[in-house]
């Protein structure tokens, strides 16, 4: 089943003579559950292409359907309902709130959505991330590889169908990159959880069951590693 459709997506920044086009007319589809690599040069779309398929911005023509609603048709509110329950996101650089707690940035998206917290998920989710011991910490009280397993926390929360990830282990060592790789694969097994990971690390690539190389906006290849 295809969970994720994108048709001739193109983003357009700024412009006149400083217009930059930094998607080209992209399309491809997803199934559920697959992990896709998404690899390529600086500059290439990369974070571009993951903003438009996680309704973070709207892209300047082209579509992205995601179990077969148009994301693009909703208005702000419904985009923002959809973002928080369907994807999440993680970034290279955690993106937590420094003035929260470890627990209060882990389920701030089910506040936000004014639901109750799932105690019995949480403490799962926490516990396979082991950050029990660091619940009521700061982010700025904790290492780099923590903090990046309570962004994780924070984008499992909702169970979303769909996670993205711009360059997760771009910033931690190799002992961390693994770790963190191995928990987005295993909730990508375990859950079926759609996996589309951003990286410059081949290790990472080699991982994944398809790999897309995007360069100047476009995509250059597109492999299946593993059927
Ligand atoms: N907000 C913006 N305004 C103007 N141009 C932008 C903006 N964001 C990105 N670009 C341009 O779009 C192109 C694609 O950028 P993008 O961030 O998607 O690249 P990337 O493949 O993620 O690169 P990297 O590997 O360095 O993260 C680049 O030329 C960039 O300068
Ligand atoms: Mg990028």
């Amino acid at each position: 089943m295809e969970i994720l459709k994108i048709e001739n997506l193109s983003k357009v920044y700024g412009k006149g003579e400083t217009a930059v086009t930094a998607l080209d007319n992209v399309s491809f589809s997803v199934k559920k559950g697959e992990f896709v690599a998404i690899i390529g040069p600086s500059g290439s779309g990369k974070s571009t292409l993951l903003h438009m398929l996680g309704g973070v911005d709207r892209p300047t023509s082209g579509k992205v359907l995601v179990d077969n609603t148009d994301i693009y048709n909703l208005n702000e509110t419904q985009l923002a309902i959809f973002r928080r329950r369907q994807i999440g996101l993680i970034y290279q650089f955690y993106n937590l709130i420094p003035v929260l707690t470890v627990e209060e940035n882990i389920t701030l998206p089910i506040l936000l959505d004014e639901h109750k917290v799932d105690q019995k998920q949480f403490d799962d989710i926490v516990k396979i991330l082991n950050l029990h011991s660091r619940l009521n910490h700061l982010p700025n009280q904790l290492s780099g590889g923590q903090q990046q397993r309570v962004s994780i926390g924070r984008a499992l929360i909702s169970n979303p169908a769909i996670m993205l990830a711009d360059e997760p282990t771009g910033n931690l060592d190799s002992k961390n990159s693994g770790e963190i790789i191995d928990l987005l694969k295993m909730f990508n097994k375990t859950f079926n959880q759609t996996l589309l990971v951003i990286t410059h690390d081949e290790r990472i690539a080699l991982q994944a069951d398809r790999v897309i190389v995007i360069e100047d906006g476009r995509i250059a290849k597109d492999e299946v590693i593993r059927p």
